[in-house]
């Protein structure tokens, strides 16, 4: 056996041994855009487009998910795409792998997650496009089933360290809420608003089902549209009005009442949790994040109806429209980063939101949460003297 940088040097390759370990001297991918897609429909709709050939290389990647283990890129690298697999375990893993990868410089890289969601029909309808501010895993709090709650609870989900629901949670994780560029997000959705977006028979017929005196659901009757909300993020796929009311209120509650729930998936804060991460060493830039779900199914049934219908059995229409309106927002998106390049996306867009996570691990101050300090505190990354209660499970 040889070793691996004999082996590398017998093969003409040269080698550098950097602090990171020993990396063949070739040139670094440098992608402009990188789609995050989840699974294979999201992915699909980028392929056989008239506008570039993303399957023009396939590069495999340790750390990668064994159904989608390659990444994919266009013939210049500009634009490249990965699939994360689906749930919270397979965007962490996979956008870390990636983002650590010295096969890429990612650091004037835009990651554009544009994937399917659930839809809350207060805020949205199937087909839409939702462009998200904040991610917020809603799930991550303690849970007690309904048929053993105490009277008085609404939910059965309990902020962590927290005795009741409405709570801000007193232990962090760091991962309840990531906040990316609102001005990027404006900028994204305007492009977004240039395409004509797809609709269906069967969604047209379903959402009419939504049409109340009071017009609460109203948005849930429009056609498909481009919506500036939010995102929560679960690896719980849930249905009806109580856990979708209940997850509404977990994002008010920990954005501090800015966040606006409209959308539901299973890895957004995962890919942005990874991002941070990287971010945080410069191999990344949070600033260039933009967030993008489109609807394929509500979170809650039409009046009248139930959790289970809605979930189980409902015909929504939904699935087809929100698949293709990827491919026909989400390419406005692209080319207008592409197009923009030298005068905008290149330089940067500066976010004059607070951006990033709840312990403030990019700098600046959160606009969400008890404060860094306290965040900090929390997580236990500082101790406080004589403030440390009973020992708690984590994780
Ligand atoms: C890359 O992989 C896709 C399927 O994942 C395949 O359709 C395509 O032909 C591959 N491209 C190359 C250059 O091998
Ligand atoms: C999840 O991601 C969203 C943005 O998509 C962010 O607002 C939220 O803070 C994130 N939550 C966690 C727990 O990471
Ligand atoms: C959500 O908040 C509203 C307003 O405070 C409250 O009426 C409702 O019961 C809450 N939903 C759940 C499921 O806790
Ligand atoms: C990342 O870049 C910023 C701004 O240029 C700099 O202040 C910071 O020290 C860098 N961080 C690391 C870990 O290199
Ligand atoms: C967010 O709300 C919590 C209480 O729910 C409060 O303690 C905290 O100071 C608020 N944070 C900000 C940044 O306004």
């Amino acid at each position: 056996m040889y070793s691996l940088p004999l082996l590398l040097l017998l093969l003409g390759t040269a080698v550098r041994v950097t602090a990171h370990g020993i990396s063949p001297e070739v040139p670094k991918i440098v992608p402009k855009v990188f789609i995050v897609s989840m699974f294979e429909p999201e992915a699909e709709a980028w392929w056989n487009i008239a506008e570039f050939d993303v399957l023009a290389h396939n590069i495999s990647l340790p750390g990668l998910s064994p159904l989608f283990p390659d990444v994919h890129c266009t013939e210049d690298h500009t634009i490249c795409q990965l699939v994360t697999g689906e749930s919270e375990i397979n965007a962490a893993a996979t956008i870390t792998s990636v983002a650590l990868s010295c096969l890429f410089d990612l650091t004037q890289t835009y990651f554009f997650i544009a994937g399917i969601a659930g839809v809350n029909p207060e805020r949205a309808t199937t087909g839409s496009v939702m462009f998200a501010r904040y991610a917020v895993q809603v799930a991550l709090q303690y849970e007690i089933d309904i048929r053993e709650l105490p009277p008085g609870y609404a939910t059965g989900y309990i902020p962590m360290g927290a005795e009741v629901p409405g709570r801000y949670p007193s232990t962090l994780y760091g991962t309840e809420v990531f906040e990316v560029n609102a001005d990027l997000r404006t900028m994204a959705a305007h492009l977004a608003r240039q395409a004509t977006l797809s609709d269906s028979a069967a969604a047209k017929e379903y959402r009419a089902h939504y049409a109340t005196k009071d017009d609460q659901y109203k948005a849930a009757t429009l056609a498909p549209g481009v919506v500036k909300c939010d995102v929560a993020t679960s690896d719980v796929y849930y249905s009806g009005n109580i856990l979708s009311s209940a997850f509404a209120n977990t994002t008010k509650l920990l954005t501090n009442g800015t966040g606006d729930y409209c959308a539901t998936a299973q890895e957004d804060n995962a890919t942005l949790g990874a991002l941070l991460r990287s971010s945080a060493r410069n191999l990344t830039d949070f600033s260039r994040i933009i967030v993008m779900r489109t609807a394929s199914d509500f979170d809650r049934p039409y009046p009248g109806s139930s959790a289970a219908y809605n979930l189980l059995h409902a015909n929504q229409g939904g699935f087809e429209p929100a698949i293709k309106n990827i491919y026909l927002a989400g390419i406005k998106v692209v080319t207008g980063i592409l197009n923009g390049w030298d005068a905008t996306f290149g330089p940067g867009v500066t976010p004059h939101n607070y951006i990033g996570d709840i312990f403030g691990t990019l700098g600046g101050r959160p606009d969400f949460g008890p404060g860094r300090t306290e965040s900090l505190l929390e997580g236990g990354a500082l101790k406080k003297r004589g403030l440390r209660g009973p020992p708690r499970r984590h994780g």
